[in-house]
């Protein structure tokens, strides 16, 4: 049976680890966490390149810890299901790639993974509300996807606001997981507005007690909540 979800989600976004040392980042923050962030970038859909497949295929047999992969690729119909097949545990593709997000949505959940729908800086959220019973998770951009370390942008708030209230409308088991910026002094206006998932990166890696800086956000968005 699967282990059930807490209220709040702390998820490291790996990217901000040392990519030499991928399992060892995630043994570290292991204990104090719900889901690993594992950000794929292929360089087309975002400029930057990370990882793909054979990582988190690796990463998987490394770690027990859920693993959230953030697909920030072009064509996800091509490529989002291979994910799940690799055991990830929610796999999040962006609404800007997608030509059919119910339809992907689907295969991912057959394929037996959470299914996530990203939306990034420059799009409304509100042309998707509508979509949203098909996922698991809506994963709101809190900076313009592409890199690690950018500064929050509030504004984006105001997406987490309206799906969330939304989702109290009858999709009450709707994760809402902010992206981009998230830290000591953003997570618990993140927080307020509805986010109940959180991803980190160079809050937590670039700390010198990343499990610490796990526990710490955890406390701050818990207070906040
Ligand atoms: C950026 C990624 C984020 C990134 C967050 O496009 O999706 O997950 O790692 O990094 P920080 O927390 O440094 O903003
Ligand atoms: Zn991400």
């Amino acid at each position: 049976m699967e282990a059930a979800q807490p209220d709040t989600v702390i998820a490291p976004s790996l990217l901000a680890a040392d990519f030499a040392r991928l399992a060892e980042a995630g043994a570290r923050v292991a204990d104090d966490v719900d889901w690993l962030h594992v950000d794929v970038m292929d360089n087309h859909f975002v400029p930057n390149l990370t990882i793909g497949p054979p990582v988190v295929k690796s990463l998987k047999a490394a770690t027990d810890v859920p693993l959230d992969c953030h697909l920030m690729i072009e064509d996800p119909e091509r490529w989002a299901v291979g994910y799940a097949e690799l055991g990830a545990y929610n796999v999040t593709f962006h609404a800007e790639a997608s030509a059919d997000p119910v339809t992907l949505a689907k295969r991912l959940r057959a394929a037996g993974a959470k299914a996530g729908l990203a939306i990034d800086r420059d799009t409304p959220v509100e042309e998707y509300l509508d979509l949203l019973p098909e996922f698991d998770t809506l994963l709101i951009m809190t900076i313009k996807a592409g890199f690690g370390g950018q500064s929050f942008i509030p504004e984006m708030l105001e997406k987490v606001r309206t799906a969330r209230n939304h989702a109290r409308g009858g999709h009450l088991e709707l994760r809402i997981e902010v992206d981009g910026g998230i830290a000591d002094d953003t997570i618990a206006a993140a927080a307020e507005a509805g986010a109940d998932s959180f991803v980190a990166g160079t809050a937590v890696f670039g700390a010198d007690d990343p499990a610490e800086a796990c526990r710490r956000l955890r406390a701050l968005a818990e207070a906040a909540r």
